[in-house]
């Protein structure tokens, strides 16, 4: 079992959709709402990991199950909403964390390639809250957490994310303006660099390699995926009731470092994880001794 920081059964009874549950911080945002009772709907792209995703939450004993969908074909997001609602009743809630890109100069990024990280980071994130929003929290209030990024001042080598995700955040504040007549709480988590298990399909080196980055964090180190999942449980839960239109960083201080300030490294912070050693991803797993 999954073990969060929260308490048992927060989410007893609450319906939540978790995009990208496949895998990474969606994986973990599932495992952490499911052992709080929640019940999560997984949405992706491949049926296969869903599925691997929901069976480890059925064998810890949790509510999840597989919703195969391609969040950037609007009339397939419309009747995955229906199909949701029609087998649970409601949505309470969303994390809109699905998205992909891939590493480019933007003079080298085609219009089919920028329009592609668009349609997948901005939206598809903007399909499924319209949707959760009419089809179900228009009547019954909800939350939802929109996933964005590190991209402060520019995302070099990344410009189509970027600009997706600070286009995520205009639509987090806006729907939170919009929505809280509804009692929506809209909200966004960006992460900074996270030790994933998307790290995992990289070779050893390249994983080291990514790994040292966390030496140019403030906090010395790369994130969990469970500090990120327990951020968006939070802004999720009754502890944010009067939360919304905010994004909170979840980076250890990346964006605060500064040109002529060394970071100074007497210790890092204890990382927190709520997976067993068996299901933390391999490239934490492997530094466990340490
Ligand atoms: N994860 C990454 N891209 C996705 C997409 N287009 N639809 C659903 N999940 C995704």
């Amino acid at each position: 079992m999954y073990r969060s920081i929260f308490r048992p059964g927060l989410f007893a009874e609450k319906v939540v959709i978790v995009t990208g549950g496949g895998s990474g911080i969606g994986r973990c945002t599932a495992h952490e709402l499911a052992a709080l009772g929640a019940t999560v709907a997984l949405v992706g792209r491949t049926p296969e990991k869903l599925a691997a995703v929901a069976a480890e939450i059925a064998d810890s004993g949790g509510l999840a199950q597989a919703y195969p969908c391609n969040i950037r074909e609007e009339e397939a997001v419309q009747s995955l909403i229906a199909q949701i609602v029609s087998a649970h009743g409601r949505i309470d809630a969303l994390v809109n964390n699905a998205g992909g890109q891939f590493p480019a100069l933007l003079k080298d990024i085609s219009r089919k390639g920028w329009e592609a990280v668009v349609q997948t980071n901005l939206t598809g994130g903007f399909l499924m809250a319209r949707e959760c929003l009419n089809q179900s929290m228009q009547k019954r209030g909800g939350a939802i957490v929109n996933m964005v990024a590190d991209m402060w001042g520019g995302m070099p080598g990344m410009g189509h994310s970027g600009a997706a995700r600070a286009g995520m955040i205009n639509f987090t504040e806006t729907a939170a303006f919009e929505w809280a007549r509804y009692g929506v709480r809209v909200n966004a988590v960006a992460p900074g660099y996270v030790a994933s298990s998307g790290l995992d399909a990289y070779p050893p080196q390249m994983r080291e390699i990514i790994l040292q980055a966390g030496k140019q964090v403030p906090l010395q180190r790369m994130a969990t995926e469970s500090e990120i999942s327990a951020a968006i449980v939070f802004l999720l839960s009754e502890a944010a009731s009067f939360v919304t239109g905010a994004v909170l960083r979840v980076d250890g201080g990346r964006p605060n470092v500064r040109l002529g300030f060394p970071l100074e490294s007497e210790r890092s912070t204890p990382a927190f994880s709520g997976f067993h050693l068996a299901r933390q991803p391999k490239v934490l797993a492997e530094r466990e001794p340490e």
